[in-house]
Protein backbone atom coordinates (compact mmCIF):
# COMPACT_ATOMS: atom_id res chain seq x y z
CA UNK A 1 0.00 0.00 0.00
CA UNK A 2 1.20 3.61 -1.00
CA UNK A 3 0.03 6.60 0.85
CA UNK A 4 0.85 10.19 0.07
CA UNK A 5 3.02 12.10 1.95
CA UNK A 6 0.17 14.10 3.49
CA UNK A 7 -1.63 10.74 4.36
CA UNK A 8 0.99 9.40 6.22
CA UNK A 9 1.49 12.80 8.23
CA UNK A 10 -1.73 12.66 9.35
CA UNK A 11 -1.49 8.93 10.40
CA UNK A 12 1.62 10.12 12.21
CA UNK A 13 0.33 12.45 14.13
CA UNK A 14 -2.84 10.96 14.97
CA UNK A 15 -0.26 7.66 16.42
CA UNK A 16 1.27 10.42 18.15
CA UNK A 17 -1.06 11.74 19.92
CA UNK A 18 -2.91 8.46 20.48
CA UNK A 19 0.49 7.29 22.39
CA UNK A 20 0.46 10.55 24.39
CA UNK A 21 -3.10 10.56 25.65
CA UNK A 22 -2.37 7.07 26.94
CA UNK A 23 1.03 7.83 27.98
CA UNK A 24 3.31 5.54 27.27
CA UNK A 25 5.14 4.32 23.56
CA UNK A 26 5.80 0.47 23.84
CA UNK A 27 5.47 -2.15 21.26
CA UNK A 28 6.49 -2.86 18.22
CA UNK A 29 3.59 -0.31 16.79
CA UNK A 30 5.09 2.57 18.66
CA UNK A 31 6.17 5.58 16.64
CA UNK A 32 10.09 6.20 17.00
CA UNK A 33 10.43 7.62 20.23
CA UNK A 34 12.97 11.07 20.12
CA UNK A 35 16.54 10.79 20.39
CA UNK A 36 17.49 10.81 24.65
CA UNK A 37 19.11 14.01 25.19
CA UNK A 38 22.94 14.15 25.55
CA UNK A 39 24.02 12.88 29.06
CA UNK A 40 25.55 16.25 31.21
CA UNK A 41 29.41 15.59 31.67
CA UNK A 42 28.43 14.79 35.50
CA UNK A 43 26.02 11.96 34.09
CA UNK A 44 28.86 10.71 32.63
CA UNK A 45 31.22 10.61 34.87
CA UNK A 46 28.64 8.83 37.42
CA UNK A 47 27.85 6.08 34.95
CA UNK A 48 31.33 5.54 33.80
CA UNK A 49 32.57 5.29 37.33
CA UNK A 50 29.48 2.61 37.87
CA UNK A 51 30.62 0.53 35.00
CA UNK A 52 32.93 -2.11 35.88
CA UNK A 53 36.69 -2.57 35.41
CA UNK A 54 38.27 -1.43 32.92
CA UNK A 55 35.44 0.51 31.41
CA UNK A 56 35.00 2.24 34.56
CA UNK A 57 38.71 3.95 33.50
CA UNK A 58 37.02 4.56 29.79
CA UNK A 59 37.42 7.77 28.32
CA UNK A 60 33.73 8.53 26.97
CA UNK A 61 35.03 11.12 24.27
CA UNK A 62 37.66 8.47 22.98
CA UNK A 63 34.79 6.26 22.64
CA UNK A 64 32.57 8.33 20.84
CA UNK A 65 35.20 9.13 17.87
CA UNK A 66 35.89 5.58 18.24
CA UNK A 67 32.22 5.03 17.15
CA UNK A 68 33.17 7.42 14.35
CA UNK A 69 34.05 3.70 12.79
CA UNK A 70 30.40 1.77 12.94
CA UNK A 71 28.51 5.17 12.08
CA UNK A 72 28.03 4.02 8.15
CA UNK A 73 26.81 1.02 9.25
CA UNK A 74 24.82 1.17 12.29
CA UNK A 75 22.35 3.51 14.25
CA UNK A 76 22.40 3.26 17.79
CA UNK A 77 18.69 5.59 18.83
CA UNK A 78 15.62 4.11 19.81
CA UNK A 79 13.54 2.26 16.96
CA UNK A 80 16.73 3.84 14.49
CA UNK A 81 16.79 2.46 11.27
CA UNK A 82 18.54 -0.71 10.47
CA UNK A 83 21.16 0.31 7.89
CA UNK A 84 24.19 -2.02 6.28
CA UNK A 85 24.39 -3.29 9.66
CA UNK A 86 21.69 -3.76 12.70
CA UNK A 87 20.87 -0.93 15.29
CA UNK A 88 22.54 -1.14 17.99
CA UNK A 89 19.91 0.08 20.50
CA UNK A 90 19.74 -1.94 23.76
CA UNK A 91 22.66 -4.23 22.78
CA UNK A 92 23.50 -5.21 25.99
CA UNK A 93 21.80 -8.10 26.79
CA UNK A 94 20.27 -8.59 23.82
CA UNK A 95 20.34 -11.63 21.81
CA UNK A 96 23.32 -11.94 19.47
CA UNK A 97 21.28 -11.93 15.55
CA UNK A 98 18.24 -11.30 17.29
CA UNK A 99 17.33 -7.15 16.54
CA UNK A 100 14.10 -7.33 14.18
CA UNK A 101 13.73 -6.73 10.52
CA UNK A 102 17.25 -7.25 10.29
CA UNK A 103 18.68 -9.99 8.06
CA UNK A 104 21.76 -11.14 9.57
CA UNK A 105 23.98 -13.73 8.48
CA UNK A 106 23.47 -17.65 9.22
CA UNK A 107 26.26 -17.25 11.29
CA UNK A 108 24.52 -14.51 13.55
CA UNK A 109 21.31 -16.50 13.04
CA UNK A 110 22.74 -19.67 14.22
CA UNK A 111 24.47 -17.95 17.18
CA UNK A 112 23.34 -18.73 20.76
CA UNK A 113 24.64 -16.24 22.91
CA UNK A 114 24.06 -12.58 25.16
CA UNK A 115 25.70 -9.32 23.74
CA UNK A 116 27.68 -7.95 26.91
CA UNK A 117 30.92 -6.23 26.94
CA UNK A 118 32.74 -9.52 26.78
CA UNK A 119 31.54 -10.55 23.91
CA UNK A 120 31.57 -7.13 22.37
CA UNK A 121 35.22 -7.03 22.66
CA UNK A 122 35.76 -10.01 21.63
CA UNK A 123 33.69 -9.17 18.61
CA UNK A 124 35.53 -5.85 18.20
CA UNK A 125 39.09 -7.10 18.14
CA UNK A 126 38.32 -9.33 15.03
CA UNK A 127 34.65 -9.78 13.31
CA UNK A 128 35.93 -12.44 11.31
CA UNK A 129 37.51 -14.69 13.69
CA UNK A 130 35.11 -14.55 16.41
CA UNK A 131 31.94 -15.56 14.56
CA UNK A 132 33.57 -17.06 11.34
CA UNK A 133 31.11 -16.65 8.22
CA UNK A 134 29.28 -13.25 9.88
CA UNK A 135 28.81 -10.91 6.80
CA UNK A 136 30.07 -7.99 9.08
CA UNK A 137 32.84 -6.37 6.39
CA UNK A 138 34.81 -4.49 8.60
CA UNK A 139 38.62 -5.05 9.89
CA UNK A 140 37.57 -4.26 14.07
CA UNK A 141 39.35 -2.09 16.39
CA UNK A 142 42.91 -3.34 17.17
CA UNK A 143 43.61 -0.96 19.64
CA UNK A 144 42.84 -1.83 23.53
CA UNK A 145 41.99 1.47 24.65
CA UNK A 146 40.02 2.02 21.72
CA UNK A 147 37.99 -0.83 22.26
CA UNK A 148 37.29 -0.42 26.19
CA UNK A 149 36.43 3.33 25.44
CA UNK A 150 34.23 2.16 22.39
CA UNK A 151 32.47 -0.42 24.37
CA UNK A 152 32.01 2.23 27.43
CA UNK A 153 30.72 4.37 25.46
CA UNK A 154 27.93 2.03 23.69
CA UNK A 155 27.08 1.31 27.09
CA UNK A 156 25.75 4.22 27.77
CA UNK A 157 24.54 5.40 24.70
CA UNK A 158 22.27 2.41 23.40
CA UNK A 159 21.17 1.46 27.14
CA UNK A 160 17.47 2.70 27.92
CA UNK A 161 18.00 5.55 30.14
C1 LIG B 1 30.78 -1.89 6.65
C2 LIG B 1 29.65 -1.90 7.54
C3 LIG B 1 29.90 -2.14 9.02
C4 LIG B 1 30.76 -1.46 9.86
C5 LIG B 1 31.75 -0.36 9.51
C6 LIG B 1 30.50 -1.98 11.19
N1 LIG B 1 29.53 -2.94 11.14
FE1 LIG B 1 28.74 -3.96 12.71
N2 LIG B 1 27.62 -5.07 11.48
C7 LIG B 1 27.57 -4.93 10.10
C8 LIG B 1 26.79 -5.99 9.52
C9 LIG B 1 26.51 -6.21 8.05
C10 LIG B 1 26.34 -6.78 10.61
C11 LIG B 1 25.49 -8.04 10.54
C12 LIG B 1 26.46 -9.21 10.42
C13 LIG B 1 25.83 -10.55 10.08
O1 LIG B 1 24.59 -10.66 9.97
O2 LIG B 1 26.61 -11.49 9.95
C14 LIG B 1 26.88 -6.17 11.82
C15 LIG B 1 26.65 -6.64 13.10
C16 LIG B 1 27.10 -6.04 14.25
C17 LIG B 1 26.80 -6.46 15.59
C18 LIG B 1 25.89 -7.63 15.98
C19 LIG B 1 24.52 -7.08 16.29
C20 LIG B 1 23.46 -8.08 16.65
O3 LIG B 1 22.28 -7.69 16.64
O4 LIG B 1 23.76 -9.25 16.94
C21 LIG B 1 27.43 -5.60 16.44
C22 LIG B 1 27.41 -5.63 17.95
C23 LIG B 1 28.15 -4.65 15.62
N3 LIG B 1 27.94 -4.94 14.30
C24 LIG B 1 28.91 -3.61 16.12
C25 LIG B 1 29.70 -2.78 15.34
C26 LIG B 1 30.57 -1.74 15.87
C27 LIG B 1 30.66 -1.35 17.34
C28 LIG B 1 31.24 -1.21 14.81
C29 LIG B 1 32.33 -0.16 14.82
C30 LIG B 1 33.51 -0.43 15.60
C31 LIG B 1 30.75 -1.86 13.62
N4 LIG B 1 29.83 -2.81 13.97
C32 LIG B 1 31.16 -1.56 12.32
C33 LIG B 1 28.18 -3.95 9.37
C34 LIG B 1 29.14 -3.07 9.84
Amino acid sequence: MTLSPTARFAGLVIATLAVSACGEASGPEAPKAPPPAPLTAEQIGVAIAALPAPYNEADYDNGRRAFARCRACHTITPGGPNMTGPNLYGLFGRAAGRHEGYNYSKALQAADFTWDAERLDQWLANPRTFLPGNKMSFAGVPDDQDRRDLIAWLKLETSPR
